[in-house]
């Protein structure tokens, strides 16, 4: 499916890890859409090796990054204007928290570990924004997304550490979106449903919270396609005036009360 909505745009897509990764999907689409981009990864997440399929198939660069270090943020943003000039959109498709991989509970917290995990998963964004905001190069009506979870808003406990830096990744998304409106840019977080992932299935009881969300939503679940098209809607100018928005592709599991599905159960 093609319909050229993002042909002649420019960007840089972080977190593509393997092609369950949300972002693989997401580079997949846009390029079937007719956009140009860099893939950005954690170089220790590169040499896994997987990223040169995508690269391949999108006739992409590859550049790593650790999205916490504003040296390499700088590099690999100049990498990005020496290739295409200015840029049209940005997604931030990175998550982990050292608590959930090492099975910390979350009235135990290793603060050590909480910050690191909030650097990566929440700060990133700021350092990422910060670091186009001071290179100012973004184009007018560019776009620049980060993905989050409705753990940001309700609790889910065994999401830990992750549900707090989520919170702190869609306050980014606000604060700095209020100043990229000066520049005629938005910024948005897409709260997807759990999906299938590396990331996704570190958390315990995964398994358990895809049957639920799927059970409690109207649509189903939303899967990692399902996400790279909303991705490409908010690239394309057919989105220009939505900013500083947490938006929910989540088959309505956010306004659900219950549903008969899971009623049935406790019936
Ligand atoms: P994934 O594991 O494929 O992607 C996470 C990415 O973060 C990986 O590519 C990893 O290498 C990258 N990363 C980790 N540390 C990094 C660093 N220091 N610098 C640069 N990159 C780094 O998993 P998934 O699920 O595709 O995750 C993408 C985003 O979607 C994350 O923000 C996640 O929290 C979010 N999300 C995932 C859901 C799920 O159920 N899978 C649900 C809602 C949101």
């Amino acid at each position: 499916m093609s319909n050229g909505l993002l042909k002649g745009k420019k960007g840089i897509i972080f977190g593509a890890l393997n092609n369950q990764s949300i972002a693989w999907k997401v580079a997949e689409r846009c390029h079937e859409e007719g956009a140009e981009f860099i893939l950005s990864n954690a170089p220790i997440a590169m040499r896994m090796g997987e990223m040169d399929e995508l690269a391949a198939k999108t006739g992409s660069d590859v550049i790593g990054a650790d999205a916490t270090s504003l040296e390499d943020l700088n590099k690999l943003f100049d990498a990005a204007i020496a290739k295409f000039g200015k840029l049209d959109f940005i997604l931030h498709s990175i998550g982990m928290s050292v608590n959930v991989r090492k099975g910390k509970h979350y009235t135990d917290l290793n603060y050590d570990w909480l910050q690191k995990g909030w650097d990566v998963s929440a700060v990133s964004f700021h350092k990422v924004m910060r670091v186009a905001w001071e290179k100012d190069c973004m184009n007018e009506w560019g776009s620049i997304l980060a993905l989050t979870y409705i753990a940001a808003q309700r609790t889910f406990p065994d999401y830990n550490d992750m549900a707090d830096n989520k919170a702190y990744l869609e306050g980014i998304a606000r604060s700095f979106g209020y100043y990229w409106g000066e520049r005629k840019v938005r910024v948005n977080t897409i709260s997807q449903s759990p999906t299938v992932t590396t990331a996704g299935s570190g958390v315990k009881g995964f398994g358990g919270f895809l049957g639920y969300a799927e059970a409690m939503s109207p649509l189903g679940n939303a899967n990692a396609l399902d996400c790279a098209n909303y991705c490409v809607a908010m690239f394309s100018d057919l989105t220009r005036m939505v900013t500083m928005q947490n938006l929910f592709n989540d088959g309505g599991f956010s306004s659900a009360g219950v549903t008969q599905k899971v009623v049935e159960r406790f019936e």
